[in-house]
């Protein structure tokens, strides 16, 4: 901690998330009640306008000067894609740096790899935001793979195509209900990865890692995005009493996990039928405790910085009880 007894954080971009982020912690969002302190704020463009606009002062392009000062308590990875956000999150964890992630490209591709690193180092890599928005998933299936055995885990869990097929429901064509989502922010210009199942894919494969402790390439998965999905199969769905969502499945069979991402017609009572837009819902269930479900906002700039706020919180408080252990040790 600072001299004041500040958190710094060094954060790694300042797009959608990132600049979530930063508001809440420009605008003394504490910690456990500790103050955080925002040192640096590594992006390309450093001549883009940005908000909060008191971001500014804190942007830096050189991300030695984030890596490498000793201040920086913790590691706040917004960049997204592979490289070089995997150089630059494997070179704070050997520096003993805790990071915090919310790429999911990332983890589901070096995730077994990166925690490896961290172990080896003694610091943690976290990536709650990576998976479900603001829904705290990653989270509840730690626990009950701790607790319980997990027999299948899935979900409607990418929020751009839920909203395209959101918006196909309700009249649009796929083309327009892709433009209505890039134009409310959950869509990118090339939208690709989410219409080919391929986000889904990468989810599953952190959602299997966590439930099952097998990291499955995510590119071997099962998979089928919503591009085939026409407006007839929406209004057949709907003759049938059913829905068409984009759903991510993996369960173990006979020692192995099959996991799957593909359209499915979901009954109107089953919770996959029920999330709309950028909600997510998942299932998780156990051989003892049945079936539990959790859903909500999956995706967008305040609730993936909400869940990388949870992730801070865990941060410190794992800094906080080392430190306490070590002084009763002393
Ligand atoms: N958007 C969501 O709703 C959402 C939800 C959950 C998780 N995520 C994940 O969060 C991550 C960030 O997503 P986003 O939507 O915030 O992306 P974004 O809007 O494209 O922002 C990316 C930021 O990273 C900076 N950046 C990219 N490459 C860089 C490089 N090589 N060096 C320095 N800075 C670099 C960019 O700088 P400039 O601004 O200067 O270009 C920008 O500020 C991704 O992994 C994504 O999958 C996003």
């Amino acid at each position: 901690l600072d001299t004041d007894g500040a958190l710094v954080v060094g954060l790694l971009g300042c797009g959608v998330v990132g600049s979530g982020v930063a508001d809440r912690l420009l605008h003394g969002f504490p910690v456990c009640s500790t103050p955080v302190r925002l040192a640096y704020v590594l992006v390309r463009d450093l001549s883009r306008p940005r908000s909060p606009t008191s971001v500014h002062s804190h942007l830096t392009t050189l991300v030695d000067q984030v890596l490498n000062d000793p201040k920086v308590d913790v590691i706040v990875e917004c960049i997204g894609g592979l490289e070089p956000a995997a150089r630059y999150v494997e070179a704070a964890l050997r520096r003993g740096v805790p990071v915090i992630s919310a790429n999911k490209a990332l983890i589901a591709e070096r995730g077994e790899r990166l925690e490896a690193v961290a172990r080896q180092y003694r610091t943690t890599l976290k990536y709650e935001a990576a998976v479900g928005g603001a829904i705290p998933v990653l989270r509840m299936l730690r626990h009950l793979a701790s607790a319980d055995e997990i027999l299948a885990v899935g979900g409607v869990i990418n929020s751009t195509t839920n909203h395209v097929l959101s918006q196909m429901e309700d009249g649009l064509s796929m083309n327009e209900a892709v433009r209505a989502a890039q134009s409310v922010g959950y869509a990118e210009a090339d939208p690709i990865s989410d219409l080919d199942g391929i986000d889904a894919a990468q989810k599953l494969t952190i959602l299997v890692a966590l439930a099952f402790g097998t990291w499955l390439p995510w590119n071997s998965i099962a998979r089928c995005g919503i591009r085939q999905v026409s407006v007839d199969d929406i209004a057949a769905a709907r003759r049938l009493g059913t829905r068409v969502k984009l759903v991510a499945s993996a369960r173990r069979e006979a020692g192995n996990i099959a996991a799957t991402v593909g359209p499915t017609n979901v009954p109107l009572n089953h919770p996959f039928a029920a999330p709309r837009d950028a909600e997510n819902a998942f299932l998780i269930a156990t051989r003892h405790a049945g079936s539990i479900v959790i859903a909500g906002s999956g995706a967008g700039r305040e609730a993936t910085a909400a869940a990388i706020m949870g992730d801070l919180h865990d941060v410190l408080r794992s800094a906080t009880l080392t430190s306490s252990k070590e002084t009763i040790h002393a």
